[in-house]
């Protein structure tokens, strides 16, 4: 089955790691999808977003996040398995209760350094292929929230992953980093790369005439394959990413129209997953 989607845009704080977390809550209180979220980040956002900072330390403390699971199956060449690395039952959403997380921390940065040092960029390749292939058949949706840039790990799961995804914010620096991944995407094509899933503009400010503009200017690209909703900048989504102490409602995080815009976005993405699935 296809269903393990990198999210991807090489210019930051497009809203990458928001909207993981607003889809994977939305997939798992709307469609009850089991749903794993790989934070393949040094900056640990999606991490920080789904866990309580006292668990994510204690995790990071034990050494149960994504850097030593690589390190163990790539650097050492042992038998590591990286299901031993997932946090079961995620998220502040009381009903979204069936997202995993393979949390990161900030050493992945020197972790992929000593992969592009000692040369094992086909080892770390290999390993993340045999993840993405074991991962896809326990969950029904995984989602690989990246870096921005590119980073060795980054290109990995941009080869191995079904599809990727990206976000964009209405301006022109955030569009200069699709452009970047569509060449990138480009080169090399034997290499194999996912299947690009869509972008989905993100933060439109409504009252903005330059972000309209790029709006209408991403749409009109075809390649582009924007999805209906342009979701809009709104103190919510904003506030999302700080983890509750206490358990809250889907609609207590994502009111109104935040909630209806991730809901037809999740929609959206289910179905452009599902006409996938049926041409391969
Ligand atoms: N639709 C939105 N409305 C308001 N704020 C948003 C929205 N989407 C994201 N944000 C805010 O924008 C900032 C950047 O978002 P986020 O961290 O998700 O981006 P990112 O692409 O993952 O960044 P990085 O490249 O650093 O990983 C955060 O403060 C987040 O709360
Ligand atoms: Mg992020």
């Amino acid at each position: 089955m296809r269903n393990t989607i990198t999210v991807m845009n090489a210019k930051g704080g497009v809203g990458k790691s928001t909207l993981v977390l607003g889809i994977a809550e939305t997939l798992s209180t709307y469609h009850r999808k089991k749903v794993l979220v790989i934070d393949s980040d040094a900056q640990a956002s999606i991490s920080h977003m789904l866990t309580p900072s006292e668990q994510l330390d204690a995790i990071r403390a034990q050494g149960r996040t994504i850097v030593e699971y690589l390190i163990a199956a790539v650097l050492k060449e042992e038998p590591a398995r990286w299901e031993d690395f997932v946090v079961t039952g995620t998220s502040d959403v009381d009903d979204a209760r069936s997202i995993d997380l393979v949390p990161s921390d900030t050493h992945l940065t020197l972790f992929e350094r000593e992969v592009s040092k000692r040369d094992y960029e086909v080892r770390l390749r290999k390993i993340v292929r045999t993840w993405v292939a074991e991962a896809k058949s326990t969950y029904d949706l995984v989602l690989i929230d990246s870096a921005p840039g590119l980073s060795v790990l980054t290109e990995c799961w941009l080869r191995e992953a079904d599809f990727y995804l990206s976000p964009t914010k209405p301006d022109h620096i955030s569009t200069r980093g699709l452009k970047f991944l569509r060449q990138f995407r480009q080169r090399d094509p034997d290499m194999g790369f996912a299947e690009p899933l869509g972008v989905i503009v993100n933060m439109k400010d409504l009252h903005s005439t330059d972000d309209e503009q790029y709006d209408r200017w991403l749409r009109k690209d075809a390649e582009n394959r924007c999805f209906p909703i342009s979701v809009v900048r709104a103190s919510p989504l904003q506030a999302a990413g700080h983890f509750s102490p206490r358990p809250r409602s889907y609609w207590a995080k994502y009111p109104g129209n935040t909630g209806d815009q991730l809901r037809q976005l999740t929609a959206d993405l289910l179905s452009r997953v599902a006409a996938a699935q049926k041409r391969a």
